[in-house]
């Protein structure tokens, strides 16, 4: 086999979490009169709860201290557990759960490399944590995408190597972070805001697991 293993990123790929953080985002924002638009939540895509909330500051024009920050993001985090504890295996993405199955099925291995820390939850109430042999989420790395961490610390996990590896993304940070790690990336999305992936699909309706020998 040209390939061992697939690479899931979580938001935006398998489930779309992005309209929550969104939401849970623009509740905290009021705050400091802060309204957070479609255009720079497309910025927070792959991106760490901290990294999301200093550039939110920035578009703000706010200056907080570390306390302050602290408590906005628990309470933003708060938030957005709220909104994800009624989330149910029908928000699982089109097509995704026909893809993992053809995978399975023709013997690859399976991890996720997400940069949430609510990724094992979300996991869980959509039942997709069965797929997975292992997941490796915001709360195992310490460097946030572009950098390769979370993809390589997964590909270790599988015991591969990265040139066996294709990863799915739809941030530009998690493109970014699969190519510097090694990895073929497919991106989920729109070529006119996603570059540098090896393959971009619009949704897992639109790819076949054969493709992969292509990529
Ligand atoms: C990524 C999302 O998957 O996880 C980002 O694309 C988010 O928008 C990041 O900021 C961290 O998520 P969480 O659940 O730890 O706040
Ligand atoms: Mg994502």
């Amino acid at each position: 086999m040209k390939y061992k293993a697939c690479l899931f990123d979580l938001d935006g790929v398998l489930v779309d979490t992005a309209i929550y953080h969104f939401q849970a985002w623009r509740t905290l924002g009021k705050q400091f009169d802060f309204e957070l638009s479609h255009e720079q939540n497309e910025e927070l895509k792959g991106i760490s709860r901290v990294e999301s909330l200093d550039k939110i500051l920035h578009w703000a024009q706010f200056q907080a201290t570390q306390e302050q920050k602290d408590i906005w993001l628990k309470e933003k985090n708060e938030t957005y557990l709220e909104l994800i504890s009624h989330m149910n295996p029908s928000e699982i993405l089109p097509g995704v759960l026909t893809f993992l199955k053809q995978l399975k099925d023709q013997g690859y291995l399976i991890a996720l490399g997400s940069a949430s820390k609510n990724a094992q939850i979300i996991l869980e109430k959509t039942g997709l944590i069965t797929w997975f042999q292992a997941i490796i989420d915001g709360n195992k790395v310490t460097k946030s995408k572009p950098d390769p961490e979370v993809f390589l610390k997964g590909v270790e996990a599988l015991a591969c190597s990265p040139a066996d590896c294709i990863v799915f993304e739809d941030a530009q940070a998690g493109i970014d972070a699969a190519k510097a790690g090694g990895m073929k990336v497919v991106g989920i999305g729109s070529s006119a805001i996603l570059f540098g992936a090896d393959k971009i699909i619009p949704s897992f309706n639109d790819i076949q697991v054969s493709d992969l020998l292509l990529l």
